[in-house]
């Protein structure tokens, strides 16, 4: 009996000093995992090795491994997750969100561009939308998170003049450009022991006029470029600036006095091919590529239908008729083989890929599909001469379409940054020289 209770009373003791052995130290430790503008990148487009990072199947087995690592890792985004320029965006944009919607975000602030569907586009989404001066209400106004007996507080802020329904007349404002009731927000949040983060679209030059940043911990700002900033310490405020596309994940590591930042420790998370797709969003993945493929076949029904008379593409075999040593020196160069790539990716189906890897793709005659033009598939002579059925009708009297291009004019329809980091005109020009 008395010896059960003195075992009792050491392991009583034993317990007390785990528990008491964090606050003594009198620091408190959580880690951000931070990231925003993926800008509708669902995944990569492995066009080449320089830009394949990212994607929402290798960001949800990175956040995985690190939260196994980390039990005090609060993950939040700053937003501009949807696209809405190409064809495709709308469509990615929703498994996007629909894919990210299963990692337990903490917190996601909302930008312009979020909304660009209607507010009823993002807010059908689980993930926990934050946006500080919305008025109508479909946006929580704030987060409070608890992580590792540390409180944290996520606010956003959206600027007004940056509504683009703003620009046009006789529509009450969005959001609010009234400043008071935020910075009354932050300051009860710091008096009730919380961390604050503030994530805004304006750049940091502004928000320094528009807001006193006295209360504000965290300041996250919108991605310039691919890479992501170096943090900056302003006053008591620490500014983060995470890198678009989704490229990588930032991280870093808070030491807190109180609800201070005592001292931060910053990295940068690439996800390359080597980080595994996660295997439970398969079923999603293949969801979705479906519904490009439904989709895309329903618009080339349409186009077919539309298509009347001659294609102004004649095709490259046509073209070997007479330009046999062109013919050959392009037959042996990687454009040749551009839609048997794109197949064995499985997007030969993908608009958003088709564009570049076939000739005339959503112009009129040109590619619609394999059936209907399957002498239109590959990067072929008239992607960079411009379109030559009269040319060859003319027996090579008319001039081509894109006569008077200069060479490096026609790579760039392709050649951009975001698939082809790596292209130098001096350096990809001699593996297809040909002509005089
Ligand atoms: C803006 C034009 C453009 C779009 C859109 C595009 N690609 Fe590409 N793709 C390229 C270019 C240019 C290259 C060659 C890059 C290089 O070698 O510098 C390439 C190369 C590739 C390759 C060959 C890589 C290799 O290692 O040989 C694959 C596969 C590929 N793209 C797949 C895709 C997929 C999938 C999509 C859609 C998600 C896509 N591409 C969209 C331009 C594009
Ligand atoms: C019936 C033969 C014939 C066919 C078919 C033909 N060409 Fe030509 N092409 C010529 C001749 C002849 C010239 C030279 C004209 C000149 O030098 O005045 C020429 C010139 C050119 C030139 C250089 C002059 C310019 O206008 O830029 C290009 C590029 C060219 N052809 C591309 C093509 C392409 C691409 C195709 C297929 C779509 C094609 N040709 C099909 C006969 C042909
Ligand atoms: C990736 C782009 C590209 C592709 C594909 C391509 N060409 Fe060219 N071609 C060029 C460029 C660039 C030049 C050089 C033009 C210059 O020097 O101004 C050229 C030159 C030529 C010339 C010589 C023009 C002259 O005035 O000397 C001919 C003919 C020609 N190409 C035909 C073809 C044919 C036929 C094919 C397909 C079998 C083809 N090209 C595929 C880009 C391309
Ligand atoms: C219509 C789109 C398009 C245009 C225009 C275009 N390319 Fe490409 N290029 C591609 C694609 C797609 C690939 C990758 C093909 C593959 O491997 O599947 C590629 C690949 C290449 C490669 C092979 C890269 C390697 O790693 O070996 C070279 C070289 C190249 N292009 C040079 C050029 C040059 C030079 C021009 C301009 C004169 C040009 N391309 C214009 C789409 C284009």
């Amino acid at each position: 009996m008395n010896l059960t209770r003195s075992v009792f009373a050491v392991l009583l003791l034993l317990l007390a000093a785990c528990v008491s052995s964090q606050p003594r130290s009198g620091a408190q430790h959580v880690t951000l995992i931070y990231s925003g503008n993926m800008n509708g990148e669902l995944e990569p487009c492995g066009c080449s090795e320089g830009g394949d990072f990212g994607g929402v199947k290798r960001r949800a087995t990175q956040l995985a491994s690190l939260r196994q690592d980390n039990t005090a890792l609060v993950v939040i985004s700053t937003g501009g997750l949807v696209a809405h320029e190409s064809t495709q965006d709308r469509l990615r944009s929703e498994y996007l969100l629909k894919g990210l919607a299963t990692m337990n975000y903490d917190a996601v602030a909302v930008q312009w561009q979020d909304v660009a569907f209607g507010t009823q586009f993002i807010s059908a989404v689980p993930l926990p939308w934050v946006a500080s001066n919305w008025q109508a209400g479909e946006f929580a106004k704030a987060r409070i998170i608890e992580r590792a007996g540390v409180l944290l507080e996520f606010f956003s802020w959206l600027d007004p003049e940056q509504d683009p329904a703003a620009k046009m007349q006789a529509t009450a404002a969005k959001v609010s450009a009234d400043t008071h009731g935020l910075l009354e927000s932050l300051k009860a949040a710091k008096s009730a022991g919380r961390v604050t983060l503030l994530s805004t679209a304006y750049p940091l030059e502004q928000i320094k006029n528009i807001l006193p940043l006295t209360d504000v911990d965290v300041l996250l700002i919108q991605s310039a470029h691919e890479v992501y900033g170096e943090p900056q310490q302003l006053g008591g405020t620490l500014v983060l600036q995470p890198g678009s596309r989704g490229m990588r994940l930032g991280r870093v590591d808070l030491e807190l006095a109180g609800n201070h930042i005592k001292t931060f420790k910053h990295e940068v998370i690439p996800l390359p091919k080597s980080v595994p797709d996660a295997a439970y969003l398969s079923a999603w993945y293949d969801e979705y590529n479906s519904r490009v493929k439904e989709e895309y076949l329903k618009r080339s029904a349409i186009r077919k239908a539309l298509r009347s008379g001659d294609s102004p593409y004649a095709g490259a075999d046509v073209c070997a008729q007479c330009h046999q040593s062109a013919h050959q020196i392009w037959l042996g160069s990687e454009h040749a083989k551009a839609f048997g790539d794109l197949e064995a990716v499985g997007k030969s189906f993908d608009p958003d890929c088709i564009k570049c890897h076939t000739v005339g793709f959503e112009r009129d005659g040109g590619f619609i599909d394999l059936a209907m033009s399957g002498n239109l598939v590959n990067v072929q002579c008239e992607n960079c001469h411009g379109a030559g059925q009269a040319h060859v009708a003319a027996g090579g009297t008319q001039p081509l379409g894109n006569k008077g291009w200069a060479p490096q004019q026609m790579c760039a329809q392709c050649h951009v940054d975001s698939h082809s980091p790596d292209f130098n005109f001096e350096r990809y020009w001699p593996k297809i020289t040909h002509g005089k």
